[in-house]
């Protein structure tokens, strides 16, 4: 059994080889068993909007953060700009929505996939498995993941569910190594 610090440093281990092996990766970080006292410093909070968390970067090969979803929060339709996306849930549940790329205009997005994820479990997207929204359905509870996304990205495309209307996004981070960032991108204290 791994720590989550053993977990970091194994992540960083398995991405210094070029070859990404999908199922090894699903494999270390389904050995991982959640434990809150160990990641809990990277999980911050808000509550008008999930938080995304950046934990590590991996000498600039990928990107793993821990993303803090409040009751009823959800992600956009996105796809990953040809990176894998790996998702560990750290407490919670969270239900994935798969869909297919848009095949016309003005046409609402194809339901291929809907799942829901429980604490430890883990999921696996790439573009050509479509797109995907995460969202916690919780109306109580908060949920915390784990994610992996590798070559790192800062922007992706949002899709309109009822008109596949396609729209640039750029993602940021709430918090960095456990720090909050202020709007202006820089490390708060
Ligand atoms: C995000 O990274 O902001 C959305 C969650 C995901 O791609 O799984």
């Amino acid at each position: 059994m791994v720590s989550f610090v053993q977990l970091v440093v194994k992540i960083r281990e398995i991405f210094e080889q070029k070859l990404i092996d999908i199922d090894e990766v699903m494999r270390l970080l389904a050995s991982y068993n959640s434990n809150m006292r160990e990641w809990r410093r990277f999980a911050i909070f808000d509550h008008n909007k999930y938080t995304r968390n950046l934990v590590d970067v991996g000498n600039g090969r990928y990107n793993l953060m821990i993303l803090c979803w409040g009751p009823g929060m959800a992600s956009s339709v996105h796809d990953h700009t040809e990176a894998h996306c790996f998702v560990k849930i750290l407490d919670g549940e969270l239900t994935e929505t798969k869909f297919g790329w848009p095949r016309k205009r003005h046409v609402p997005l194809d339901v291929s996939e809907n799942k829901t994820y429980k604490k430890n479990m883990v999921s696996y997207m790439n573009d050509d498995l479509g797109l995907h929204r995460m969202e916690n359905l919780s109306h109580s509870n908060g949920a915390v993941s784990l994610h992996l996304y590798i070559p790192p990205y800062d922007t992706c495309n949002a899709f309109d569910e009822r008109t596949g209307k396609k729209t640039k996004c750029t993602v940021t981070f709430y918090s960095k190594y456990g720090r909050k960032i202020d709007h202006r991108g820089n490390k708060n204290g």
